[in-house]
């Protein structure tokens, strides 16, 4: 990738040492972004959709106008597009509008891949209505088959809630082939897409999912920022998620009616900044070649894992994972003590569960390591992770003995 990229994301101006390999917790900020961020707060800082003068009225056009981007790049309808405060946001509130439909007895299916924003809202709902959450089967490497899918799916289910992308193993979900199936059962599909946004390209209608959720600081965008997805005649059936402000049409002391879609799913003042700067990601996105950008990120973790495969005591969960993050241990070394070891050397990666309980049950681990590359990555960032990691591994080597 071309290393011009860098200079797209002001964070390598004052970090210049810093090899940042945790984009799948959250990832760099692109520069335009942030001075679109500067221009609404210095230059306007109206609201939307309710002022009727000149500011307010620039304010909506470019607030509409990344909802006409959002549309366009995941090939929706400009409706169907509903800005949240990200994928758990949207993923609550989804889980707990559909709930009135949900009966005691119904089956909703999910998977252990899950992220706790893709499971426990539904865990929560399964608790209060006694249905049953059911968990596909994985296979040995912690993929969800069509095949497993089969054996859980019946008439009995109602939901369909699981990722695209999974953030610990990396592996890419059919969720096409799954939608199709669950259609057939008259079953919802609810798609988790806070990682796969940022890796493979995302076509709405060609995956056919009723719902899908992401995440603007996943890709490169401002915190407290998403969107969630959702075909145009569910979201009209759908109750709203949250009353109040410029989602009503008329208001009576025994009746309220809504506004259309999206507008009834919005209520109260929402992030604008945000959203405004939000579509620099898409300008961003639409000017680079993605493929590339996602071939440029799978190289640089084959790369990685090439030299990784040499360290004593290593051990990778995701050896075949197609996405570019991989999850690891060092045998007697605890998670933590590496990422210390790495910081010291300025190479960020996450340690921990990840927000992800399941998948570390499944692969009886309390917690691993991660490290995940993005677009503005570079080989050279891969060398000093491997270096440091020797280093590490080198220091702590008949610590647990
Ligand atoms: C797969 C997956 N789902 C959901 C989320 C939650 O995203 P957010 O914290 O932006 O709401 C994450 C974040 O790490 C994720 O990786």
């Amino acid at each position: 990738m071309n290393l011009k990229i860098k200079e797209k994301f002001p964070f390598f101006k004052e970090n210049k040492d810093v090899s940042y390999l945790d984009s799948a917790a959250s990832s760099l900020k692109l520069q335009t972004v942030i001075d679109s961020l500067n221009d609404y707060y210095v230059n306007n800082g109206t609201n939307v959709h309710r002022g009727a003068y000149k500011l307010s009225y620039l304010a909506t056009e470019a607030f509409e106008e990344t909802r006409e981007i959002v549309s366009k790049y995941i090939n929706s309808s400009l409706s169907e597009v509903i800005f949240t405060k990200g994928t758990t946001d949207g993923l609550n509130k989804l889980a707990n509008s559909l709930a009135n439909m949900i009966n005691e007895g119904d089956e909703i299916i999910t998977s252990e891949l899950e992220h706790h924003s893709s499971i426990l809202p539904w865990m929560n709902i399964c608790e209060i209505k006694k249905t049953k959450l059911v968990y596909i089967p994985l296979d040995e490497e912690g993929r969800i088959t069509i095949d497993n899918f089969k054996k859980v799916l019946s008439d009995k289910t109602k939901v369909v809630a699981i990722n695209q992308m999974s953030n610990v193993l990396g592996h890419l979900v059919d969720v096409k082939s799954i939608a199709k199936l669950a259609h057939e059962k008259g079953a919802i599909v609810i798609v988790d897409a806070a990682q796969s946004v940022a890796h493979t390209k995302i076509d709405v209608k060609d995956l056919d999912v009723d719902f899908l959720a992401f995440s603007a600081h996943k890709i490169f965008g401002p915190n407290g920022v998403g969107v969630l997805y959702g075909k145009k005649k569910l979201l009209e059936e759908i109750r709203p998620f949250e009353f109040g402000g410029e989602m009503a049409n008329s208001v009576n002391i025994d009746y309220m009616d809504f506004k259309d879609i999206p507008y009834k799913f919005e209520a109260g003042t929402p992030v604008i900044a945000e959203v405004i700067a939000f579509k620099e990601v898409f300008k961003f996105l639409n000017e680079i070649d993605t493929d590339k950008m996602f071939k440029h990120e799978i190289k640089l973790k084959d790369y990685a894992l090439e030299q990784m495969k040499n360290i004593k005591g290593i051990k990778i969960y995701n050896l075949n994972s197609d996405s570019p993050l991989i999850t690891f241990n060092i045998a007697n070394i605890h998670p933590h003590d590496i990422v210390s070891i790495l910081d010291s050397k300025n190479v960020y990666v996450r340690a921990g569960k990840h927000c992800n309980d399941l998948t570390h049950r499944f692969l009886k681990v309390n917690a691993t390591l991660r490290a995940s590359f993005s677009v503005y990555n570079t080989k050279e960032d891969v060398d000093k992770f491997i270096s440091a990691l020797n280093e590490a591994s080198n220091f702590f080597e008949g610590f647990g003995d």
